[in-house]
């Protein structure tokens, strides 16, 4: 039985910490929720769209909740019936000011994409959030935002609170982006939806195309080329966007923590139903396949346009690897939980070119080798990666309360390496998990009983 259980030095009504204990196999079978990066932007295209769409699958966590609520205080309706969502579209253009600062609390994809949203109305809206997302740099999309004509004010370098102008019509542009980054990519596909003539996003390195793809469905006309080794997008505005019915496949970022946790506690026999695999994205089983992770794709299938597949994961010996840097984009979130696996294997694991991860919830380079040094894994970090020399399958020893500075994914990353340890490993609050993965202790007692 895995057992999730605060210690009993922790109030009953205040308990954030938790301590994973070492777990018995995990078997069965499992479904994770929702894509949460599919969930905002059906959402978002539905509230753009003229008449009702409909989402079945949608994530209901904190972050994609967020980017509901700043879509009704705009204009939209956006209703729960029964298990699908019903959204109501205002018509591209037809963004309402809100009147109040829109609260963004931990999710940074809600920020940048609503920002891009709103650089092409004539609205003014303030954005705030929470301790994390406050110190994340929000000049990357500043930068091509304002080229368009909106204009920002924000806290000094460049982070929220802030306060921005849109400006319709707006000014297309051609934009290469300097940063391998999907919110930014979207965030300037987005502003192009109500600007007069063709916004033009080109990608040197190829990330997650939920935006592409989900736009096409919803009606816009948007190209994708090749070109020199490099993605070019081109959005043409004002895009008139059709209501559309979307069903969202299970987050390849959640089924992650599954597929580790499975290939590393011995006799484990586990299968993840529903996995989003769009190639964008599935980084993470391919690195952990090179690791020697046994991971079978059952009942490959089409969900809403993205590939999609049942995940068998058994128990397997890993071993460490040089992670190709190049694969980093596709996997971008999934570090946290990759690093436990190295962790646990036999062997050295280096990963390089993660200055990226530095600006995500947490710096997860440090938060991770922070939190796994004390749980009694062998770390080294550089500028861009870490180095970790695994136990061969030996629990860790674990112990340490571990902080996990508002991530949801160090929170159960190190969730995971609780379940390979002696001790346990206890973390200083859970809450953070509810912003992706509401169910995710529930899953895993599920799973390890
Ligand atoms: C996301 C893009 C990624 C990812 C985030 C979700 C998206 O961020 O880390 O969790 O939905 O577009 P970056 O674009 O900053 O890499």
């Amino acid at each position: 039985m895995c057992a999730v259980k605060a210690p009993p030095s922790y109030g009953y009504a205040f308990v954030t910490a938790h301590r994973f204990l070492p777990s018995g196999p995990l078997t069965g079978r499992i479904r994770v929720p929702g894509d949460k990066s599919i969930s905002h932007r059906a959402l978002m295209f539905g509230a753009l769209a003229v008449g009702r769409s409909r989402i079945s699958g949608l994530l209901e966590g904190e972050d994609v909740l967020a980017t509901a609520a700043a879509l009704r205080a705009m204009g939209a309706t956006i209703e729960r019936t029964g298990e699908d969502w019903v959204v109501d579209g205002v018509g591209v253009g037809g963004l309402l000011q809100p009147e109040q600062a829109l609260d963004m609390g931990n999710s940074g994809t809600s920020t940048r994409l609503l920002m891009g949203l709103i650089a092409s109305h004539g609205i003014t809206a303030a954005f705030t959030g929470d301790a994390s997302l406050s110190k994340r740099p929000m000049g990357r999309v500043i930068d091509p935002l304002s080229t368009m004509g909106a204009s920002f004010t924000p806290s000094p370098g460049g982070t929220l609170p802030l306060i921005m102008e849109g400006m319709q019509p707006a000014v297309p542009i051609a934009y290469r982006l300097p940063v391998a980054s999907a919110q930014v990519k979207s965030a300037v596909l987005l502003a192009g939806l109500n600007t007069p003539g063709i916004t033009t996003v080109i990608e040197p390195v190829p990330t997650r195309d939920h935006t592409e793809r989900m736009l096409g469905g919803f009606g816009a006309k948007l190209e994708v080329e090749e070109k020199d080794g490099e993605r070019v997008i081109r959005i043409h505005g004002p895009a008139d966007l059709n209501p559309c019915d979307i069903v969202v496949p299970g987050d390849p970022s959640s089924a992650a923590f599954f597929a580790v946790a499975a290939s590393i506690v011995p006799g484990s026999d586990l299968v993840i139903e529903n996995v989003g695999l769009n190639p964008t994205r599935d980084g993470v089983f391919r690195v952990l396949a090179q690791m020697g992770a046994n991971i079978e794709k059952l009942d490959e299938r089409d969900v809403g346009g993205e590939p999609v597949a049942d995940l068998r994961v058994r128990h397997a010996k890993l071993r460490g690897i040089e992670v190709d840097p190049a694969i980093a984009p596709s996997m971008i979130d999934e570090f946290p939980v990759l690093f436990i696996a190295a962790a646990l294997a036999d062997g050295t694991t280096e990963t390089t070119g993660l200055e990226e991860l530095r600006v995500k919830e947490s710096d997860r380079l440090s938060a991770m080798a922070e939190a796994l040094k004390l749980a009694g894994a062998n770390v080294e970090e550089t500028d861009d990666g870490l180095g970790i020399e695994g136990t061969a399958g030996q629990p860790l020893p674990g112990g340490s309360p571990i902080a996990t500075h508002l991530d949801h994914r160090i929170a159960m990353s190190m969730a995971i390496a609780g379940l390979v340890s002696r001790d346990g490993v206890e973390i200083d609050s859970i809450e953070p998990i509810a912003t992706s993965f509401p169910n995710f202790t529930a899953l895993l007692n599920e799973a390890a009983k």
